[in-house]
């Protein structure tokens, strides 16, 4: 026998969530039941295939397969999907109290050039007295209780915050269960690279040149950062959460808000990177205090180590 250690206390997601809802009394265990659903959800949307389907969008796919494992968890009042024009309000008899927004297939653009992808999602309790409406999902992204990813590449890498720190979990294919392989992740107060589409440059304002421009030439005795952009905002930022450094997709002369959703990327990744200690922000103040004025929401978003980040808005402040 192998004296390597066997490790014998594996601990899956659905055990850690569990634990971590005996830490809060008011637990009914149906948010719990939720995030089965969800990683019920996410496994199938990774794994789907689409051999033998008639062509349709892998967008449109991972969006079936994540409203139909939502919905059947009878936990679930109020959806908004990215692929979704209006929110979707379960019906009576399956509806439960929570509200979940989610991007099904973030970097779909990628897929063909395996890319990393990834699912997005947030989820909100309804407010108290509510059945159920687009108002429980019209709030600052500091009132949700869960967030997280799930991103689809030479494995799948869940990231999951319950508004208690940031835990990682991996997909083990043997036994078809999220092991807990990345526990308390921590953000660096800063980082060496930044990750932004250059290809804009043209179209940002003068704080987005001014601060980049920061980076690519420092003063002397300090070494430039690092580019690095994969276009997909799920891969971006679960390499800003382990490396440190800043992601950002500014507003510009082309995209006034910016072109990622609030809902269901902005707020999500923002919550998470706050509560691996780092900081996310629009230009004018903390992503997670905006209020969108409707579920497609877009906005510009600046997120990643607390040092970088505080950089940048020393230098927007400059121009404000
Ligand atoms: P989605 O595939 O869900 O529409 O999201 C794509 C987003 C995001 O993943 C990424 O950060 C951003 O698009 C990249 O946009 P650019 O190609 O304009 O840089
Ligand atoms: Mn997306
Ligand atoms: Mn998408
Ligand atoms: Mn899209």
């Amino acid at each position: 026998m192998s004296d390597e250690k066997v490790t014998t206390d594996i601990i899956t997601l659905s055990r850690h969530v569990l634990d971590e809802q005996r830490k809060h009394k008011e637990a009914s265990g149906e948010l719990t039941l939720l995030l089965n659903a969800v990683q019920l959800g996410v496994g199938l949307a990774g794994a789907s295939n689409v051999q033998g389907e008639e062509q349709k969008k892998l967008d449109v796919i991972s969006n079936e397969i994540f409203i139909n494992a939502l919905r059947s968890s009878g936990r679930v009042a109020v959806m908004v999907s990215e692929e979704d024009e209006q929110a979707i309000i379960v019906e009576d008899g399956l509806r439960g109290r929570y509200c979940v927004v989610f991007d099904p297939l973030d970097g779909s653009s990628n897929i063909d050039a395996g890319v990393n992808v990834g699912t997005i999602f947030g989820i909100y309790r309804t407010r108290p007295g509510s059945n159920g409406t687009v108002e429980d999902v019209l709030r600052p992204g500091k009132e949700m209780v869960v967030a997280g990813y799930c991103m689809y590449g030479s494995s799948a890498n869940m990231v999951l915050s319950l508004g208690n720190g940031v835990n990682g979990y991996t997909l083990d294919n043997a036994i078809g269960e999220f092991i807990l392989t990345h526990p308390n992740i921590r953000i660096p107060s800063r980082g060496k690279i930044y990750s932004v589409n250059e290809g804009n440059a043209m179209y940002w304002d003068e704080a987005c040149t001014e601060y980049f421009n920061s980076l690519k030439f420092p003063p002397p005795g300090k070494n430039p950062y690092s580019a690095r952009y994969i276009g997909s905002m799920v891969a971006d930022v679960h390499r800003t959460l382990l490396y440190g450094g800043i992601f950002a997709y500014p507003a510009d002369k082309k995209s006034k808000n910016g072109k990622l959703r609030l809902l269901y990327e902005c707020f999500p990744m923002a919550y998470l990177v706050e509560q691996a200690g780092g900081k996310a922000v629009n230009g004018s103040g903390r992503i997670l205090d905006i209020v969108p004025d409707q579920i497609h929401a877009r906005a510009p978003i600046f997120l990643g180590s607390n040092d970088d980040v505080e950089d940048w808005e020393k230098i927007n402040e400059k121009f404000a």
